[in-house]
């Protein structure tokens, strides 16, 4: 057994079928994932069980484990709970029909809204002609579609923005600027773009950085991009983006040498405890740091670093001899005008202290100099992006077992599907039960494998823990036979489909009276992809 095999693996995920794909996170691939935790080791992302308690009136899709990780969504939480500005936004390709797999982005869109973030939902649709030679017309059609299903389940188009992407000058205006942060050799190692890789298909990328940032374009706030795990490597890549476009940066310093980020939390311990080894604690010098450094238990100072991290603060310090070891924040230039430099000084409050390129503070907080950079920097013609934060969710078993896809009827429930159609689609699902009533009351059936059952926790039972609890329960039990349990879950099934196609209906009108071009015709050939 190797490192990555352990002994026992834990799905909570449906049963993504054994040694299924690896786990690749690739925008336009196939997207199934194999080992969630994978996620967490190897790109980073965070455990959502970790935020669970720091969410107010959480979804049930948080509470029963469905959105899974997170990147950075903290920003997002405090800003719900202190009542402070945010936004939440997602882009769906209009390739086909709407299915319930994109309900539980819908669903977490209008969330969002309801906790009182200012809310976006948009339509990819240059993503669409150029990644996957969908025609005008039926992205016309498609499109649609998408917006009369997220109405129809709760979005407030009056509170928040519906727009597609080709349509949006804003956006693209801001894509054509993001694009000049970014190059090829990036779009090669990201997602893997050769020579043979159309343009638009790029041109579509940088517009979905600006779709991701574009909440932000009058006013800098959190905000959180609910997608499924593929879709990682667009939140990083806008992450990196909105940084790489900030005039300042902003960082904490002890003296006059810069220090990486690895070496700071050691710097601020010798400075605590300057009280043990200065000669003048009001003055305690570098040199004097140096020595305590060297020596001092960092376990016990509570810092966890590797020796060779030790070594190269202990030499800064060193070199820095007799100069005063003094906290400051430290303000550097990145791409400030000069204007904008001078205004920044002017603002600093307190004892500040100005080099070439960067300016030291001696009297702010790190949260105070954060806000005073963005705005300065909002004054002066930058955008002062704060970087995204997304959630992920899982991604839905299919029907027949394997991959739910748009491409195969069988294995999703459109939510154009008559009702009807969709009751036979449950009652014809595969399931976690086994091969005789007899087994599965003896055994319990699988619900953590069923398909069944993961459409009543994602779906059918809501905001129901307790059905959702007893349908488990009673299936791993063995007291619920799969051929009843079916039954129950094709007529709520039936029961969700007549209710979501009557609010469509009523969003008709809603959509109607809303400024989107869903039918200017558009010439043009499907894109070589
Ligand atoms: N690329 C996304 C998809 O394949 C669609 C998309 C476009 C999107 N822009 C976005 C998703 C912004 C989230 C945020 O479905
Ligand atoms: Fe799935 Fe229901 Fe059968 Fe359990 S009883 S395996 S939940 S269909």
């Amino acid at each position: 057994m190797t490192d990555d095999e352990p002994a026992e693996r834990i799905r909570t995920d449906g049963g993504t079928a054994e040694g299924a794909d690896d786990v690749a996170l690739d925008p336009w691939g196939s997207s199934t994932v194999s080992d969630y935790r994978k996620l967490f080791e190897e790109f980073g992302i965070e455990e959502f069980d970790e935020v669970l308690d720091e969410v107010p009136n959480p979804h049930y899709l948080m509470r029963r484990g469905v959105i899974f990780g997170h990147r950075d969504y903290r920003p997002v939480l405090d800003a719900m709970r202190n009542g402070d500005d945010f936004a939440v936004l997602s882009g769906f390709m209009p390739t086909g029909d709407p299915h319930i797999g994109h309900k539980l982005v819908f669903d977490e869109i209008i969330w969002h809204q309801q906790q009182g973030g200012d809310a976006y939902g948009l339509i990819a649709d240059m993503e669409a002609h150029s990644a996957r030679g969908i025609p005008w017309d039926e992205i016309n059609e498609h499109s649609r579609d998408y917006l009369l299903s997220l109405i129809a389940l709760g979005f407030d188009p009056e509170e928040g923005e519906l727009y597609r992407q080709s349509d949006n000058d804003r956006l693209q205006r801001l894509a054509f600027e993001l694009g000049g942060k970014a190059n090829f050799s990036e779009f090669q190692s990201i997602y893997g773009f050769d020579g043979e890789t159309n343009v638009s298909h790029m041109q579509s990328v940088v517009t979905q950085m600006a779709d991701i940032l574009y909440p932000q374009l009058d006013d800098p706030k959190p905000t959180v991009i609910p997608v499924g795990p593929d879709q990682d490597p667009h939140v990083r890549f806008a992450r990196d983006l909105a940084t790489r476009m900030r005039f300042f940066k902003v960082t904490e310093a002890f003296a006059s040498f810069e220090l990486a980020d690895a070496e700071r939390p050691l710097v601020a311990a010798a400075h605590d405890a300057r009280e043990e080894y200065a000669e003048d604690p009001d003055v305690p010098r570098c040199g004097e740091a140096a020595d305590w450094l060297a020596d001092a238990d960092l376990d016990a100072a509570g810092v966890l670093v590797a020796e060779s991290v030790r070594e190269s603060a202990v030499e800064k310090l060193e070199n820095a001899g007799m100069e005063p070891l003094r906290p400051r924040i430290r303000f550097f230039a990145r791409q400030a005008t000069d204007e904008a430099f001078e205004a920044l000084i002017e603002d600093i409050e307190g004892e500040k202290r100005r080099y070439d390129q960067h300016i030291d503070a001696f009297d702010v907080g790190v949260d105070e100099a954060e806000e005073l950079a963005r705005e300065v920097e909002a004054h002066h013609g930058g955008y002062g992006f704060i970087p995204p934060s997304s959630i992920y969710h899982r991604f839905m078993t299919g029907l027949t077992g394997g991959k739910m896809s748009s491409s195969i009827p069988a294995s999703h429930i459109s939510l154009l599907d008559a009702p009807e159609e969709g009751y036979d689609k449950v009652k014809s699902a595969t399931t976690g039960g086994r091969d005789t009533a007899e087994e599965q009351r003896e055994l319990g059936g699988e619900a953590d494998k069923c398909p069944v059952y993961e459409l009543y926790a994602y779906l059918l039972t809501g905001d129901d823990d307790e059905l959702a609890k007893e349908v488990y329960d009673e299936c791993v039990g063995g007291e619920r036979l799969c051929g009843g349990c079916k039954e129950q879950a094709a007529t709520m099934m039936r029961e969700f489909l007549e209710d979501h196609h009557e609010k469509r209906e009523e969003a008709e009108e809603v959509l109607d009276s809303l400024d989107i071009d869903l039918e200017t015709e558009r010439r043009g050939v499907a894109a070589e992809h």
